[in-house]
This record gives C-alpha cells, structure tokens and sequence, in this order.
C-alpha cells in the first residue's frame, strides 16, 4: 500500500485529500495539532476504508513539530500534501508581526523543509509525488498571505525543474493553487466572506480532484476551476499596480 502524509488533514481540504487518498488505498500519515480531531478522524477513516491510518500531532510553527514531521517524512512517504495553512486577520501593520512571522514558518519553511526530506527517498524508489498547496492569491497582491503563496509556487517550480533529471519525470512537485474553497479557514482567519460571489466558490472535494488529476498528467501549477483558470489568465495581461490594487481589497474584509 501507498502512504500518503497530509499536513492539516483534519479539516478542510486536507480532510478532503485524506478522504479521497483513503478511498483511492493510501493509508495515511495525518498531521494537525488537534490531538482528539486528529485521533477521530484516523478512526472514521480507517473504519470506512479500511486502510491504515497514523496520526502526527505538530503544530508546523514550531522547531520540535517540524522535526518530528521531517522525521516521520524521511521514514517513507510515496505522496506528501503540504496543505496545513491559515490566514492572519487583518492587513499589514494590523497584524503582529510575529504572526505575519509564524505565517511563513508553516507555509514557507514547512514547505521547503517536508519537501526536502520526503525527495531524497522517492527519487531512489523512483516515484512519488509532493503536492504544496498554494492559492490562488499567489498571483494577485495579497499581503504576507499572497507573497507566501507566490513563495509556494514558484518553490514548487523551482524543485520540478531542479529533479527532472534525477527522477526521470517519475516523481511529481506540483503547487496546486486554488480559489474561495468552502472550508474553515475564513471562520478562521474572522475574514467575513459575505461578499464574495457564488460563482467564486470550490468545493474541498473538487480541488482535490483536479488537483490530483493535475498531479497525473505532469502539471507543475495546477488552478482548480474553469473560472479561476480565466481570471488568472486574463490577470497576467493586466499591468501589475493595477491587479495589486484590485486583488488587495477584493473579498478581504475582517469581522
Ligand atoms: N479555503 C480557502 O479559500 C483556500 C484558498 C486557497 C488556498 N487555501 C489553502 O489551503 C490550505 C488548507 O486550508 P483550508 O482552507 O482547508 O483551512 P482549514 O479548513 O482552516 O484547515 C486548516 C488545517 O490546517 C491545520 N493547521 C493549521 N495550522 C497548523 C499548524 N501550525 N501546524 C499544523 N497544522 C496546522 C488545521 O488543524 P489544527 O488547527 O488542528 O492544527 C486544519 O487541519 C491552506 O494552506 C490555505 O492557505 C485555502
């Protein structure tokens, strides 16, 4: 059987990626901080799909849950979901910088350090894959939030390129960058969400999907939905101040 490790696999799309995983046979290796979710999620999981399930209690902005995840990494994963992730309520200067700080240990230096110990190990088995899940406000200006996620993908591209001849294509990097996605995160983050147009939602499930179909073919960046697939297309003719100063206020109000 396949391991896959999911970062923040107890909610949102994490929780989906570990659903879907567990459906397709991985077992799996689930990382959060929340001990009792974390437990009763390794519990429904493996009830309904009978495979094996771990469970990694870190918090990824800390030294010792970094460890301990790079650690189990090392030990084998065939998949690996860099997922966990938040956002900081408020724009810049209204945030501690300290928080801002912590936002890009878990979506930065997580990324780079999970990804680096999980590739040694795949390229010698000759398969594997690393999704990082982004955003797409990677490619919009969004504060510490949107600059971590352009981080995100461009690492991911980065390393794709840096491993093509040493996996000989075998073994996958790809940074999945979605939109609005139904989760906890705005809850979360006290963003309120009121405004945001129906059309610019995705479901966790479907992100998943695609981003896993994207995974299959060799994609690097993979954008969920035919809408955000356009926006982002029609965003890269559009003079730079322009989107920065449209995408920075745009659905980005706090409670
Ligand atoms: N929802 C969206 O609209 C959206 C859009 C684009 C990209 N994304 C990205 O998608 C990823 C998942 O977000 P989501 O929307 O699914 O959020 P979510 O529903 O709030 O879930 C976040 C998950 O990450 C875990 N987590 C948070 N901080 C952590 C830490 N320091 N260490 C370990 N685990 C941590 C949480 O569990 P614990 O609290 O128990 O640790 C939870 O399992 C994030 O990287 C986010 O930036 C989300």
């Amino acid at each position: 059987m396949p391991t896959a490790l999911i970062t923040g696999a107890t909610a949102g799309i994490g929780a989906a990626f570990a659903s879907r995983l567990a459906a397709d046979g991985f077992d799996l290796v689930l990382l959060a901080r929340n001990e009792e979710r974390l437990t009763q999620t390794a519990k429904d999981l493996h009830d309904k799909y009978a495979v094996n399930t771990e469970v990694l209690v870190a918090d990824l902005a800390s030294e010792e849950g970094l460890v301990a995840a790079e650690e189990r990494v090392r030990k084998g994963v065939d998949l690996l979901v860099n997922n966990a992730g938040f956002g900081n309520r408020g724009t810049f200067l209204n945030v501690p910088v300290s928080d801002e700080l912590t936002m890009l240990r878990v979506h930065c230096e997580a990324v780079l350090r999970l990804t680096y110990a999980a590739l040694p190990g795949m390229i010698e088995r000759g398969r594997g894959g690393v999704i990082n899940v982004s955003s797409a406000a990677a490619f919009a200006t969004r504060g510490t939030y949107g600059a971590s996620k352009a981080w995100v993908v461009s690492f991911s591209q980065g390393v794709s390129a840096d491993i093509a001849g040493r996996s000989k294509g075998n073994v996958k990097v790809m940074a999945l960058c979605p939109g609005f996605v139904h989760t906890e995160f705005h809850e979360r983050a006290q963003m309120s969400t009121g405004d945001i147009p129906g059309f610019m939602w995705l479901e966790a499930d479907k992100v998943v999907d695609a981003g896993l179909r994207d995974l299959r073919r060799g994609l690097v960046v993979s954008i969920p939905g035919a809408q955000y697939k356009a926006i982002i297309g029609v965003g890269k003719l559009v003079p730079r101040r322009l989107v920065g100063r449209l995408s920075s206020r745009a659905g980005r109000k706090y409670d």
